[in-house]
């Protein structure tokens, strides 16, 4: 049976002091992709979705006006608080937040959002629904970088547990991003099963 948000949560907590030294090359090279796309202006507001230890947040940061990451997992934000003390980094705001309810004021702009090795853990018409509340912050870029397959899926392969994921076909994300109105602008195969798709409002595209 799949787990529930706290479940994830506990056990997202219980392993999050050893999280940053167990990722795999391919889970690398997605995180990668990821903070090139979102490549935020100095005056962005950047919302990373399930933001664990800080990978994309942190990495963002750097170049935006503030970063607001969201998770449900108390343990994996309190690593990703203590490296933004150690980097100097003040404009970085970790808070409880689900995909489905990020907890963010209305009234808070929200320039890009990002996700990286996440949404999997939700069940297909969640993270349609999940991409509905992205589109609905009024982002002009969405970059998720996740497990999701190319492919039939494979269950010996190595990037998910069908006890704890549930990843999608990517052709069920980019339908859900065309859905909201986005265009696809970019598909990155890491692997067979790991994707980083970029969807991007027509507007932004025009101003281009
Ligand atoms: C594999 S980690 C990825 C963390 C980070 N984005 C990275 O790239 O290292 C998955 C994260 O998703 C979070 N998560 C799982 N389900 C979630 C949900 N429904 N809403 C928000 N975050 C969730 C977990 O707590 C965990 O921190």
């Amino acid at each position: 049976m799949k787990k529930t948000v706290e479940e994830h949560a506990a056990r997202f907590s219980e392993k999050a002091a050893e999280y940053d030294d167990s990722k795999s090359d391919e889970y690398h090279a997605c995180a990668s992709l990821v903070i090139d796309y979102a490549d935020p202006d100095a005056d962005d507001v950047v919302l990373d979705l399930g933001a664990g230890t800080g990978a994309i947040a942190l990495a963002v940061a750097e170049d935006a006006e503030r970063v607001l990451a969201r998770d449900i997992s108390e343990g994996m934000m309190d690593e990703g608080r203590r490296k933004a003390d150690e980097r100097g980094l003040a404009n970085v705001e970790f808070a409880y937040g689900e995909f489905r309810e990020p907890e963010v004021d209305s009234d808070r702009r929200i320039d890009i959002v990002t996700s990286n090795f996440a949404l999997h853990h939700l069940a297909d018409d969640e993270k349609r629904e999940a991409i509905r509340v992205m589109a609905a912050t009024g982002a002009r870029r969405i970059v998720l970088g996740d497990v999701a397959f190319f492919e039939d899926p494979d269950p010996g392969a190595p990037f998910y547990g069908p006890e704890v994921d549930d990843p999608a076909t990517v052709g069920t994300l980019v339908e859900a991003f065309t859905a909201e109105g986005f265009a696809v602008t970019a598909v990155e195969r890491v692997h067979d099963q790991v994707a980083v798709i970029v969807a991007e409002r027509g507007a932004a595209l025009a101003d281009r």
